[in-house]
Order: C-alpha cells, then sequence, then structure tokens
C-alpha cells in the first residue's frame, strides 16, 4: 500500500475533516514523525511496542491508525519498549488531532502558537496550511524539541521552534490569532489570555482533577478575559507545571453511611463531570469495579482524603472520611446540585479566564457555579 493510500484510508475514517485539511493531511505523512522504536496506546486493548527495524510492516500499519503513539516515558528517563511510567510526550491520535485543528478553525495568514510541539506533527500540519513564517511551537523538553526539529526538516518544514516553558507562551509574536494546546490544563494560564489577539481563539485539552478532559474554545474577547465552551471528552499529557500527584494522609477515618449510589455519581454524565470539576477544582477521584458487583471510589485533595464502597446488599453505602475537608459529602453535594439545575449536558456549560482566575459557568458567563 502506498503512503497516498494510507492517508486516503486513515482521512477517511476521520468525519471531521474538510478537504483542505485533507489535502494537509497527505502533505504532511505521519510516518515522518514517529520514531523508529515507539509505544502504541489503543484506547481498546492493551499497548505494544513498535519497532520499525523489527517489524516495518506494523510499524507503518500503526503509523497510519487512529492511534495515539507514546515516544516518551517518564520524560525519557524510562525506557520506551516496555511502556512503563507515565507517558510525557507522544503523537496524539490522528482524529484527536483533526478534532483541535477543526476547533481552532484559522483563517489563512492567521498567526498561530502552539503550546507542546511533541513530535511536530501538529505543528507541521499547521506549518503546511499557513506557511512556516505564521507557526509558533514551545516545547519544554530538550530531547523532544530537538527531534522535532529533525522530524520538521525531513518534512520539509520549518516552523519557528521555541524550547521553553509554554506556560508563558511566546509573548515576542503576539498578538496571536489562534493558540492551539496539545497537553492538558487544569488552570488556564492567563500569559496565553494577554497574548491572544482580541477575538483570537485558546484550543485546549481542559484537563479538571474530577474524572476525564474535555476539549475547550475560548474566545479572547478584547477586555482581558476569554469566554468559551465545551466540547469532546479528551485525555491529554499534562503541563509539566501542572502535572499532580497523590498526597499521603495519616490521620484517623471518621465513619458514616450515604445513601445516594457513588456508581451513579461518577458515571452520569460528562454535564455531571464539568459541574463537579468546577464547583469542587481541587478533588481528585479514581473508582473500581470490583469482583461481586461491588464498587470502590476513592477522593483526595491537598489535605482530605475519602474512600466510598459500594456492595448490592448493603442499603447504606459505607463512607471513610479523614482531614479538615468531607469531601464526599462535598461531592454529594456538589452532584445534588447538578441534578437540582434538571442535569444539564457538557454543552450547557462553559469557562471564562480573568486576571484573577477561571470560573466555569451555566448557560451563560453571568451564571457562575464556582
Ligand atoms: C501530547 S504531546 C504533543 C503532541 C504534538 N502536538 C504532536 O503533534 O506530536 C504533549 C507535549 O507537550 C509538552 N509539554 C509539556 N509541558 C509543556 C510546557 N510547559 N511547555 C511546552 N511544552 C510542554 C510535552 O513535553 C509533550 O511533548
Amino acid at each position: 500500500m502506498s503512503i497516498g493510500e494510507r492517508v486516503t484510508a486513515l482521512t477517511n475514517q476521520m468525519t471531521n475533516l474538510d478537504d483542505r485539511w485533507r489535502d494537509v493531511f497527505h502533505a504532511v505523512p505521519r510516518h515522518l514523525f514517529i520514531p523508529d522504536r515507539a509505544w502504541c496506546h489503543p484506547d481498546d486493548g492493551p499497548g505494544y511496542l513498535i519497532d520499525r527495524t523489527a517489524d516495518p510492516e506494523t510499524w507503518m500499519d500503526v503509523a497510519y491508525s487512529n492511534t495515539s503513539i507514546v515516544t516518551q516515558i517518564n520524560d525519557g528517563a524510562a525506557d520506551i519498549g516496555r511502556g512503563k511510567g507515565d507517558y510525557t510526550s507522544s503523537a496524539s491520535a490522528p482524529s484527536v488531532v483533526a478534532a483541535g485543528l477543526k476547533l481552532l478553525d484559522p483563517y489563512d495568514g492567521d498567526e498561530v502558537l502552539e503550546i507542546g510541539t511533541g513530535t511536530g506533527w501538529t505543528a507541521g500540519l499547521l506549518a503546511n496550511r499557513l506557511g512556516d513564517e505564521n507557526i509558533t511551537s514551545v516545547e519544554i523538553d530538550q530531547a523532544v524539541f530537538t527531534t522535532a526539529a529533525e522530524n520538521l526538516k525531513r518534512a520539509g518544514h520549518s516552523p519557528r521552534l521555541i524550547l521553553g516553558d509554554g506556560a508563558g507562551g511566546w509573548p515576542e509574536k503576539a498578538p496571536y490569532d489562534r493558540i492551539h494546546v496539545t497537553c492538558g490544563v487544569y488552570q488556564v494560564p492567563y500569559a496565553w489570555v494577554e497574548q491572544a489577539r482580541p477575538g483570537g481563539v485558546i484550543v485546549f485539552p481542559w484537563m479538571p482533577r474530577w474524572e476525564g478532559g474535555h476539549l475547550t474554545r475560548l474566545n479572547a474577547v478584547g477586555d482581558g478575559t476569554a469566554v468559551g465552551r465545551f466540547y469532546g471528552g479528551v485525555r491529554f499529557m499534562m503541563l509539566r507545571s501542572q502535572r499532580w500527584s497523590r498526597p499521603r494522609h495519616e490521620d484517623v477515618y471518621r465513619r458514616s453511611t450515604t445513601y445516594l449510589d457513588p456508581r451513579r455519581v461518577v458515571r452520569s454524565s460528562y454535564g455531571a463531570e464539568i459541574a463537579i470539576a468546577g464547583m469542587l477544582p481541587d478533588v481528585c477521584g479514581a473508582h473500581e469495579d470490583q469482583e461481586g458487583g461491588e464498587f470502590h471510589l476513592s477522593l483526595w485533595s491537598d489535605d482530605s482524603d475519602a474512600q466510598v464502597h459500594y456492595a448490592p446488599d448493603y442499603k447504606g453505602i459505607a463512607v471513610l472520611q479523614r482531614g479538615p475537608r468531607g469531601l464526599w459529602d462535598e461531592l454529594e453535594a456538589a452532584y445534588l446540585r447538578w441534578m437540582s439545575w434538571g442535569t444539564p449536558h457538557r454543552d450547557r456549560f462553559g469557562m471564562t479566564v480573568t486576571p484573577e482566575g477561571q470560573h466555569v459557568w451555566l448557560d451563560s458567563p453571568d451564571n457562575l457555579i464556582t
């Protein structure tokens, strides 16, 4: 199969690509950005190593599949061949790249800032569409940055590549018509709002601490704020300065009982996820289905944690909480508040970013829920 046929087969699966972006996907072949050894990370199955030397056919098939490909683990400290550790750089799945570019919706001649160069593929697509001179891409990791520059050169492109912390944007070329962020943030750095032209757009994966991420598009409205809404679900590796880990707590638990089924809280809808993330921005959760229909939910913040255990034969559900906050009590109240609004879906929520911070709202920017 030729490269052209592979690209056609891949882009035919993507209903969100218009003809111009389709041409760009042909002009900037993805395999030029995939290292010889990388970790294929499909959504629906276990990951595995792709090795161009050992199995060139599988390597090429994966390069042209709709799958994210991990290219760095633990900031380069772990061997990619084992797939173990924190994923710290990747080539995002093509349909995810296409969704971000569609939302970005650049016009010819637009000046674009990308945060998170990664393999350089998205920067190459943008450069092909808008011209090398209009694209600036910032990458924080030296090794990733060097490889991206080589990949782009091989693909015949030379956008401006900056080694640095993209949380500060890149003021030298501001204002930007479009800012395209390809790492997750739970708090939007205000520098991006400052560096967007009035009417400009910022597209980023909002990765709050509670549950999954949401592709978000904000418009800079000219008064120093940016306002916008949430689109599809996404999962991205975090902006370096916004990574978090689980703190250890030592206090003794307080026991109580709840009658709200915790399975409903985590599985209701993306609207519930946004409402909870907006009301409880610093609360993280993890849950698992266990044998016999049992279910366990853990919650934590910097100073408190909670464990909630559901079993089919209990009427009341066991709750353990410790620290100054009752995290399950707060979660229960937030969830029931979302229900009392009529269980609104994701598309009814939005976000405003101001110099003082960010706020989530329902239906209209003046109806803050945070
Ligand atoms: C999912 S990858 C980007 C994918 C990329 N756009 C592509 O087309 O291959 C995320 C990248 O963001 C980078 N990154 C993380 N924090 C950053 C920061 N503060 N500034 C710039 N880049 C950052 C990571 O090193 C990683 O390479």
